[in-house]
């Protein structure tokens, strides 16, 4: 059998894709960055259609660089930017709207309606996740609410809803194929992760009609072939997993306890639960990690929104750098922020104090504070709000980690890896491949094609290209926390 996998990685601001061989190496791989909408204050949109044909010239294209075709793949994976919300025309495949994204904030009203009307236990208990914006549901109930017709003809059974994953699937299988897999579906506040099912009550509270619904399949299942003449030949499509828990997967957190951290625009803590669904008493999220051969593993999950972003606002918004890049030299040479800190509230804060009317502030400025101080406190921030996730996930009874296993455009900064590690006071590992994301995806596309055999094969083959150990005194690890939490409360009223 053909051992090359392809993975289709559909991200919040760029699309990628990357062949890769058994042995999870990088054949050939392409990328690009799509048009990100913002028609009003706290809207966030994307094209579906854009997205769909940016991804199909990535096949290609990545095809192409690894000097490979089609027929050679042994399967194809999907992973996605989770929660953002795509409702289309059945009969002719097209968006009724453009889809709303997981930053949109327009439905914030809504779920402070259905909170104070004391339904966010239930949420809560079926579906693991809060009464916000983010997730799915409310994005959806706000399409059918305000695109003409939709709701009658949702009813009517003629619109299809689905995750980025599914509008994707849809299209690659030529509209033969509606399903999601059950990691996607748990991130949609409809479906129950213990019973495994769309929830009827959820669906009648956030008035969603069932015929607009995918089939929820396993993390590694068959969701049927490409057309033939996408790609010149049929692929089976064997894999999808939303990007958090594909990069669960790739970095091989296999076992309850494990846990990685991704730094992108914004940052994803995950931690394996095994079987166990834990309800945090802390505001993180229960989620689920994959599902495999109807078998279910959860995960506790701390979302921040802003990481990556708060470097990229110390470039393009204050200009004090001009390239991501600079930021190790300018903290290695101040060593730490000497008391400055940037909490990076842009638009609220995330886990664990979801709080979306927080918004940012640099704190402790002096007149020795220069460049290289805020900058090291952009990058302490990502440390800092990692340890909140920590502490929360430890608070919900979660033994401290041995280690975290990072990945994502970040952590290739050493500095922000080892202060990773001083501030949480755990050792932080960073893996040879930093593409968790689309390993993952590949990985449990492989998995259902027989190119792995087993979950233990695939943790085999992770590899640690460098871990940081903490050297920072547990004193003064504390104190500076305690200025973190300061700060943050400064800002934030939860
Ligand atoms: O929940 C949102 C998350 O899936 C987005 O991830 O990497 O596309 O920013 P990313």
């Amino acid at each position: 059998m053909n051992g090359y996998l392809l993975a289709i990685d559909q991200g919040t601001t760029s699309s990628r894709t990357i062949v890769f061989d058994a042995a999870g190496t990088i054949l050939g791989q392409a990328q690009k960055e799509f048009t990100q909408h913002y028609p009003a204050d706290g809207w966030v949109e994307h094209d579906a259609r854009e997205i769909w044909s940016d991804c199909l010239a990535l096949c290609h294209k990545a095809l192409e660089n690894a000097r490979i075709d089609a027929s050679q793949l042994a399967a194809i994976g999907i992973t996605n930017q989770r929660e953002t919300t795509v409702l289309w025309d059945r009969a002719t495949g097209t968006p009724l709207a453009p889809a709303i994204v997981w930053q949109d904030r327009r439905t914030a009203a809504l779920c402070q309606t259905l909170r104070e009307q004391g339904h966010e236990a239930l949420v809560q208990a079926r579906t693991g996740l809060l009464l916000d914006p983010y997730f799915s549901a409310t994005k959806l109930t706000w399409l059918l609410d305000n695109v003409d017709g939709a709701r009658e003809r949702a009813e009517r059974g003629e619109l299809a809803f689905g995750t980025i994953d599914s509008w994707l699937l849809w299209h690659l299988t030529g509209g033969r194929v509606h399903a999601t897999d059950a990691t996607n579906a748990s991130r949609t506040l409809l479906f129950n992760i213990h019973q495994q099912c769309w929830d009827e009550e959820l669906l009648r509270l956030f008035r969603i009609p069932s015929a607009l619904l995918p089939e929820v399949r396993d993390s590694a299942a068959d969701f049927g072939h490409t057309d033939a003449g996408l790609l010149g030949t049929a692929v089976p499509v064997a894999g999808i997993a939303g990007d958090q828990q594909a990069a669960l997967v790739g970095q091989a957190c296999f076992q309850p306890g494990m846990v990685k951290s991704t730094y992108g625009t914004g940052c994803f803590m995950v931690l394996n639960t095994g079987d166990k669904a834990v309800q945090s008493e802390n505001r993180l999220l229960t989620t689920v990690g994959y599902r495999l051969a109807g078998h279910t593993t959860y995960a506790l999950e701390g979302s921040i929104f802003v990481a990556g972003a708060a470097i990229q606002w110390l470039r393009d918004g204050l200009r004090l750098i001009s390239h991501a890049s600079e930021t190790e030299a300018l903290a290695r040479s101040v060593g730490n922020s000497k008391g400055v800190y940037m909490v990076p509230a842009f638009t609220g804060l995330g886990a664990p104090w979801w709080d979306p009317h927080a918004r940012g502030a640099l704190l402790g400025l002096t007149r020795d504070t220069g460049i290289a101080e805020v900058v090291t406190a952009g990058l302490e921030a990502v440390c800092y709000q990692t340890l909140d996730l920590l502490e929360a996930m430890v608070a919900d009874g979660a033994a401290r980690p041995t280690a975290l296993r990072v990945d994502g455009g970040m952590v290739v900064n050493n500095w922000l890896a080892q202060s990773l590690a001083d501030i949480l006071g755990v050792r932080v590992d960073r893996p040879v491949i930093t593409e968790t994301t689309a390993l993952g995806a590949a990985y449990l596309a492989g998995l259902q094609v027989g190119v792995y055999d087993s979950l233990e094969s695939i943790a085999g083959r992770w590899r640690c290209d460098r871990d940081f150990t903490p050297r920072l005194a547990e004193p003064e690890r504390r104190q500076r926390h305690a200025g973190w939490r300061e700060a943050v409360a400064r800002v934030c009223k939860r």
